[in-house]
């Protein structure tokens, strides 16, 4: 313990010092050489056809990939590359290669374990910037055709999209060396911050060759080149796995050292990042359900940075919650298309569901925890620092700004219960929640979790952290706030409802099974089927987007609703759509599909909904997590003084059981991929995993912030059924 408190106190004196220089000084930070107290931290995961390492001391934390297409590899899509992702800032740089031959698919690339370390990654020490260096070996001669220095975003815009804006792609450095390598580097639009690439031939290979074509390339020959990677702008402080979860939940730290690992990778004194590589900044919904799902194991810091980032960037004009913050180069670039010369973070504010789960995040924390009464008052009088537009303002003023919008959205629907008084996306958005894809919720605009389930946890939240004394300009909330909550959870499932008669729902199963060639199962079809749909207003199919989906996770997880009829039926539902395979339910081997076009009945629309489309027929391990929670919560209620009527009718409570051991049957069995993103599947004799980056060019994330949640969701023992 004593050498970890050092090597916290330690890193607050050395970024402290980075931390002045960020913003509108544009000077470059100087970095300290000195020896870190703790041992360094790494981690390998392999996860073909990628090759993740993770390196993290005192001075900075790293992810590395290397992809190496293998023989059965969609070459369009996975292609030979090194990659290196920073926390700090959403930094990286790529180094994408081709066959020097021209010939796809006939090179592989490797990190070797250094010769004089023996390890695979190697900290800079340098104090002018700070990085990596390791040892890459090309089992033909290779040529760098793109490399891309600086933003994360950049480089996921060209993994996904096959193309990076040339603003990002002009003032490159290319020098060859004395001992037969060659640096690349780029200054940031900043004017101040640079990255660099260097390799270096090792072992006799050849010296890398400069290609002044049209673009620059470099040539290697077959063999091992060292790398470095490395860059100058201010860094994180981490939190260590100790730093991170409570002194109760320290022992997860032996019994799962790759997820604690990871999720110290992911969390920082003044924020938990989303994921890595692709998402490897503040995100506001991941952030907070990844809290809400976590908080018995997480620590007050942790909880603390999560809920402070959120307040840190909420939209000062109208209360909205920072979806995604933009730092670094990509923020340059997007305040210089404004007319604005600043290195500024941004914020994404187009979410619509983001702003309910603070008031819950608060709530849970603040009013629920000893600990969070205590820091309450101090932590509530903070200034916001992070956005310049809130300077001068607190954190309780912020987060007032937050509650006054939702109660002011929430009001029209609570006073009158039409459809035209829901909450749906934004003009002009096509995306407001979490299936924030494009085809994600199928063409609708008024979505089922946030309108069933978000807004009236919201509601209850804010009337709680009334009743505890927040908000006293508003004191009428402890009451108004949960009489609106009471509507909006009674009042608004009926909008989603959809029932299919058992003859139609058969053959619709049936076509669409046939379509994917897979089982249609139809024999478990012995009732009417009825799904809440995930949206309304689609383009298709009526007033309700046709797709079954895993969104009542959202409701079992957040609210204990009260109307018993209503509550019966909708677990029954739910339980239904676990316990029946895939395309009737959700179930397949590989976990819950997180969506089921099948009752569609429109083939063309179906197609959006595919193996490869990122809100498709894949499995997201979170909605695992929530659901495995969220049925929890309700089969919890059994045992409670109020008990619902569920729990009294034995065959719905047995009903409920079975599907809540099933589903951990399918968590169990699926423990290899929980951590990762998100994952798809194709069919041999039953439903195999397969990673959704080897089918499209959106790649899963190796580790994702809410997929570490099982570390705190446990299955739990409510007898068997
Ligand atoms: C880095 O180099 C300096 C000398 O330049 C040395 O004093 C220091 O111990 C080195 N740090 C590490 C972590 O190796
Ligand atoms: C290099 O690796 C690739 C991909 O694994 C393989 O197809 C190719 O045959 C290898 N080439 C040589 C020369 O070993
Ligand atoms: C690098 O070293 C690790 C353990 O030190 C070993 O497991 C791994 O196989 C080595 N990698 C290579 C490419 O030799
Ligand atoms: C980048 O590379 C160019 C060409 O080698 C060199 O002149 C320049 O000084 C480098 N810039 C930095 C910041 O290292
Ligand atoms: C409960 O919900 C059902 C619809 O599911 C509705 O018919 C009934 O009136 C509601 N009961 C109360 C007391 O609100
Ligand atoms: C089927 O879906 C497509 C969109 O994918 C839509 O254009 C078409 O109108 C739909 N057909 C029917 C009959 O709803
Ligand atoms: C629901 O009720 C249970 C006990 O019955 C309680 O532990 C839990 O905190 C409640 N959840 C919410 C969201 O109110």
């Amino acid at each position: 313990m004593a050498v970890l408190a050092l090597l916290v106190t330690v890193i607050l004196i050395a970024t402290a010092v980075a931390r002045n220089t960020a913003s509108e000084a544009r000077q470059a930070p100087s970095f300290s050489v000195y020896s870190c107290p703790g041992p360094a931290s790494r981690l390998y995961l392999p996860d073909s056809p990628h090759d993740n390492y993770f390196y993290s001391d005192c001075h900075s934390s790293v992810h590395v990939v290397v992809t190496s297409p293998r023989l059965d590899s969609d070459l369009k899509i996975v292609k030979p590359r090194l990659l290196v992702a920073w926390p700090a800032g959403n930094s990286g740089a790529l180094a994408l290669f081709a066959p020097e031959t021209g010939q796809e698919g006939t090179l592989g690339v490797r990190l070797e374990n250094s010769t004089d370390s023996g390890n695979s990654l190697d900290p800079l020490n340098e104090s002018t910037r700070v990085g990596v260096s390791g040892a890459i070996n090309f089992n033909d001669t290779a040529r760098l055709t793109v490399p891309i220095l600086g933003s994360i975003r950049a480089i996921r815009d060209f993994t996904e999209g096959g193309n990076t804006n040339q603003d990002f792609q002009g003032n490159f450095g290319f020098r060859l060396n004395a001992d037969g390598g060659a640096t690349i580097n780029r200054t940031w639009l900043d004017g101040v911050t640079t990255t660099w690439l260097t390799f270096t031939p090792l072992n006799g290979a050849q010296a890398v060759v400069l290609n002044r074509g049209a673009t620059w390339t470099l040539s290697f020959g077959s063999g091992t080149y060292g790398f470095d990677a490395s860059f100058n702008y201010p860094q994180l402080d981490q939190l260590g796995p100790s730093d991170v979860l409570t002194k109760d939940a320290s022992g997860l730290i032996s019994q799962n050292p790759d997820q604690t690992t990871s999720l110290s990778f992911l969390s920082y004194t003044d924020k938990l990042l989303a994921g890595t590589w692709r998402f490897l900044t503040y995100f506001g919904r991941d952030s907070m359900i990844s809290m809400l799902l976590m908080q018995p194991i997480l620590s007050e810091d942790a909880i603390e940075a999560v809920i402070g980032a959120v307040l840190e960037r909420v939209n000062r004009a109208d209360g909205t919650v920072c979806h995604e913050e933009i730092l670094g180069d990509y923020a340059t670039w997007l305040n210089r298309k404004e007319g604005i010369t600043s290195s500024k973070p941004r914020c994404d504010y187009k979410m619509i569901d983001t702003d309910f789960l603070l008031p819950i995040a608060m709530e849970r924390y603040f009013v629920g925890t000893q600990p969070g009464k205590q820091h309450s008052k101090a932590f509530f009088a903070k200034t916001a620092t992070f956005l310049a537009e809130n300077d001068g303002f607190n954190y309780m003023q912020l987060a007032e700004l937050t509650s006054e919008k939702i109660m002011r959205i929430a009001t029209p629907f609570a006073k009158s219960q039409a459809k035209e008084n829901l909450i749906h996306l934004k003009d002009g958005e096509q995306v407001g929640e979490w299936r924030d894809s494009n085809q994600g919720l199928g063409g609708g605009r008024t979505p089922y979790n946030v309108n069933t389930a978000l807004v009236p946890a919201g509601l209850r939240a804010i009337a709680a952290l009334s009743r505890a004394g927040f908000f006293t300009d508003h004191s009428d909330w402890a009451v108004l706030a949960d009489s609106y909550a009471q509507i909006w959870e009674d009042e608004t499932l009926r909008f989603f409802q959809i029932t299919v008669p058992q003859s139609k729902a058969k053959s619709l199963v049936q076509s669409y099974a046939s379509s994917l060639s897979v089982p249609s199962n139809t024999g478990s079809i012995d009732a009417d089927v009825t799904y809440y749909g995930l949206a309304l207003d689609g383009a298709v199919g009526g007033p309700v987007v046709p797709v079954m989906n895993t969104d009542d996770c959202f409701r079992h997880f957040f609210l204990n609703t009260t109307n018993q009829t209503q509550l019966s039926a909708y677990l029954g539902q739910t339980a239904d759509h676990i316990l029946k395979p895939f395309p009737v339910g959700l179930s397949s081997d590989v976990g819950l599909f997180v969506a089921n076009p099948a009752y569609s009945g429109n083939t063309s629309f179906a197609t959006g909904f595919s193996h490869g489309d990122y809100h498709g027929t894949v499995v997201w391990s979170w909605q695992l997590a929530m659901m495995g929670a969220g049925l929890s919560r309700q089969l919890g209620r059994c045992t409670s003084d109020d008990v619902p009527d569920f729990c009294k009718d034995t065959t719905l409570h047995s009903k409920i059981l079975s599907a809540y051991n099933r589903l951990w049957d399918l968590i169990e069995a699926n423990r290899a991929q929980l951590s990762h993103e998100v994952w798809s599947w194709r069919y041999d004799n039953g439903y195999k995993v397969v990673q959704l980056g080897e089918i499209t060019s959106t790649e899963s994330n190796v580790r994702q912030l809410w997929s570490l949640t099982f570390l705190a969701v446990h299955r739990e023992d409510f007898g068997s059924s």
